[in-house]
């Protein structure tokens, strides 16, 4: 079994480890050169063409990953994008039609929220196009058309590389919309592929940083709660890093939008609580970065300890930093594929020093396959 997780503890390790390849296997053949790819396409382009709106439905860790295309797909394909539950979507008689595009995010291919949803979309004659870690499994053999992860099998039942590969393919998704709609010229898609091609090796810098995150996991982990606030694209990375935390450490951890601060999340603050905070690249979006860093400022003001992550170099949040943690510089969209990294790594590290079981989780399942 040692020699099966490659000499790290637990799977999870492992599978952290390897998100750099999780996410260049991802992308490998996805590109010919002028355009984008997609597998399994039994969608035309002239059917990709008439799209006039995008629903994205997943569940856990894959909504999550969904969350953060939607800010993609929708800057580059100007396609109105919803990102749904699929447990809520289902059930509450959702407006399609042949012009909708149903994106099923599913690491098993075989969750049962999912597939009906899948199923419901179909009945009403939408498009359905899954993204998917698991070959030939239940949900792309329903869909119209696949793109498939290639995470290569995951053991730890929180999804770790999944959800990275999840991100890679739904902005591939996005970019092959953009090309069927001529929202964006041939060369404007191939330097947004080139800048995928690069976060293989982002990641893998990531990685390397990750020594001051165990550190703090060790140090943390007698909190009652911890708060993760992130804005744009950090939001779902926020959500993401709190979900990590309730499956591995069984702590409450509640991820929200940052801007919502004053509406109730900072009543939680008090002496000592440790909130997370995802903050953007001053240099690509400055706007959104002083907002945040005025937030820092608030919660610091009111005792938080101010856990940090951001930018390399970015000289501006140390001082409100109780810890810093620093991310390569990517651009702003593809933020949350190294963002979520540390994330993880801090789940992993406070469950580890509770002594839990981080492959397997109390009360959870890999894949459920029951509504
Ligand atoms: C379970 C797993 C999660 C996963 C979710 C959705 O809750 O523990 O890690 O994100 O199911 O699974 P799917 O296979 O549809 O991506």
């Amino acid at each position: 079994a040692a020699a099966e997780k490659g000499g790290h503890e637990f799977f999870m390790d492992k599978e952290i480890q390897e998100q750099p390849q999780a996410v260049e296997d991802t992308l490998r053949g996805h590109f010919d050169g002028t355009r984008i790819v997609l597998d399994e396409q039994r969608l035309g382009e002239d059917e990709l063409r008439t799209i006039d709106k995008v629903f994205v439905v997943a569940c856990g860790s894959s909504y999550h990953s969904g969350l953060v295309a939607k800010y993609a797909i929708e800057h580059w394909t100007r396609l109105p994008v919803e990102v749904e539950l699929a447990s809520e979507f289902r059930y509450r008689d959702p407006v399609l039609d042949r012009d909708t595009l149903v994106v099923a995010i599913t690491q098993s291919g075989e969750t049962a929220d999912v597939l009906e949803a899948v199923r419901h979309a179909r009945r009403q004659r939408a498009r359905v196009l899954a993204v998917c870690n698991t070959n030939g499994s239940q949900i792309p053999r329903e869909s119209d058309a696949v793109v498939y992860t290639h995470a290569g099998p995951e053991v730890g039942v929180a999804s770790t590389k999944c959800f990275l590969a999840q991100i890679t393919a739904n902005l591939l998704v996005g970019l092959a919309l953009a090309q069927a709609r001529g929202t964006k010229y041939a060369d404007e898609v191939a330097r947004e592929y080139e800048a995928l091609l690069e976060m293989p090796a982002a990641v893998a810098e990531t990685l390397t940083l990750m020594d001051p995150v165990r550190q703090l996991g060790r140090d943390i982990a007698d909190s009652k709660a911890v708060l993760f606030l992130g804005r744009h694209v950090g939001f779902p990375v926020a959500l993401e890093g709190a979900l990590k935390l309730k499956e591995l450490a069984y702590m409450h951890a509640e991820g929200f939008a940052a801007g919502e601060l004053k509406h109730g999340p900072i009543a939680l603050v008090e002496d000592g609580l440790p909130v997370v905070v995802v903050t953007p690249s001053p240099k690509s979006q400055p706007l959104l970065h002083s907002k945040l860093l005025s937030n820092i400022r608030e919660i610091q003001a009111r005792g938080a300890r101010t856990i940090v992550i951001g930018e390399e170099g970015d000289e501006t949040i140390a001082p409100f930093a109780d810890t810093l943690i620093e991310l390569p510089r990517v651009p702003a969209l593809l933020q949350p594929l190294v963002a979520t990294v540390p994330l993880q790594i801090l789940a992993a590290e406070i469950a580890r020093t509770r002594g839990y079981d981080i492959d397997k989780p109390r009360n959870l399942a890999k894949s459920v396959t029951v509504e």
